[in-house]
């Protein structure tokens, strides 16, 4: 009963901001997203009579009970035991291979891994839609890790938040020239985490109505704009629509401000180049770290002038990654 899943994390090209329902994780947006090749997380779950209680090692630490990371993990496991009729304990390691709650969608490959190595050692068989559906109750992004290439996260109608899963847009082979820079800006974790800061949003963002009603625009342009391979209908509905949801952030009570310095350098260098007909774009998710959406042909260009600008610390090229898959190689 031991199993091990690799999972990418991935990055909302529309982004997923504010629960419908908090208890099924259902979203009141749907999104599309990424699947990056490069940043992942390995996870090994084993479920044995030979252990006591559950056990969370991430990064070689192990996390005690009362870590927030611990609990969340516990609840996963819990599930997982209860659609496979088991009650084992289990022993999960986990290692990421970029910073944790940094804004670089930890969470999305975390629960993925968590999800498929989970299901696999209880002895579930999920298809895909299934297993994004279980991913989705661990981290609303994890349910896009799922699936490799250009994903969309549908939002569902049904109550029971069946329908509420991730379906391919296009496989990773569709736009192998497709790139994203990850610009880390700062390792610090974030002080307001997704989950908190979208359901204050919600209560207290005058322009939350104006997103809701703006966002399956978005959501259809960027759909056209993969399946044509138009990369500028893509990157400007991409860095319009984080622009909206960071004016919805910013505009909620307390104000949600994830942008540094070294953040807005960067928006102004994207800019002032493009000027200059260097085509890239930015995103940005609840973090510092900007994310700029190119083509391969330009990433020499743009990574010189991204490292050469103040505060930044490291660029990682990402090229559309493949969705969740297990692997042989046992974390213990
Ligand atoms: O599900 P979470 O807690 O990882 O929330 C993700 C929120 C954003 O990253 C800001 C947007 C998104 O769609 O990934």
């Amino acid at each position: 009963m031991k199993a091990t899943a690799k999972a990418n994390a991935n990055i909302a090209l529309t982004k997923y901001w504010g629960k419908r329902d908090k208890k099924l994780m259902l979203p009141q947006n749907g999104s599309t997203s990424m699947t990056l090749s490069g940043l992942y997380t390995v996870t090994t779950v084993e479920f044995d009579k030979k252990y006591e209680k559950d056990a969370f090692v991430l990064d070689g630490t192990e996390l005690g009970e009362e870590r927030a990371e611990y609990k969340k993990v516990k609840k996963h496991l819990d599930l997982i035991r209860e659609k496979a009729g088991i009650s084992e304990k289990a022993r999960v390691e986990s290692k990421n291979n970029f910073p944790t709650a940094a804004g670089l969608a930890s969470s999305a490959s975390g629960f993925a891994a968590l999800s498929a190595a989970g299901a696999e050692a209880a002895g579930l068989k999920l298809s895909s839609q299934e297993l994004s559906a279980l991913a989705r109750m661990g981290s609303g992004s994890a349910t896009r890790s799922v699936l490799g290439g250009f994903v969309e996260w549908k939002p569902g109608e049904k109550e029971d938040g069946s329908d509420s899963v991730a379906e391919e847009i296009a496989p990773k082979e569709h736009w192998p020239e497709f790139r994203m820079i990850t610009t880390i800006v700062s390792t610090t974790e974030k002080k307001v985490k997704s989950r908190a800061g979208m359901a204050q949003t919600i209560e207290t963002c005058p322009y939350y109505r104006d997103w809701l009603a703006t966002v399956n625009e978005d959501i259809e342009n960027v759909k056209k704009g993969i399946k044509e391979k138009n990369f500028a209908l893509v990157g400007q509905t991409a860095e319009y629509n984080c622009l909206k949801m960071h004016a919805t952030m910013i505009t909620t009570k307390p104000a949600m401000i994830y942008w540094m310095p070294t953040t807005i350098a960067i928006i102004h260098g994207i800019l002032a180049w493009r000027e200059e007909g260097l085509e890239s774009y930015f995103t940005i998710d609840a973090g510092p770290q900007v994310k700029v959406i190119c083509l391969e042909k330009d990433v020499p260009s743009l990574e010189k002038r991204l490292q050469a600008t103040e505060g930044v610390q490291k660029t990682v090229v990402c090229k559309p990654g493949e969705g969740v898959k297990l692997i042989e190689e046992h974390l213990f």
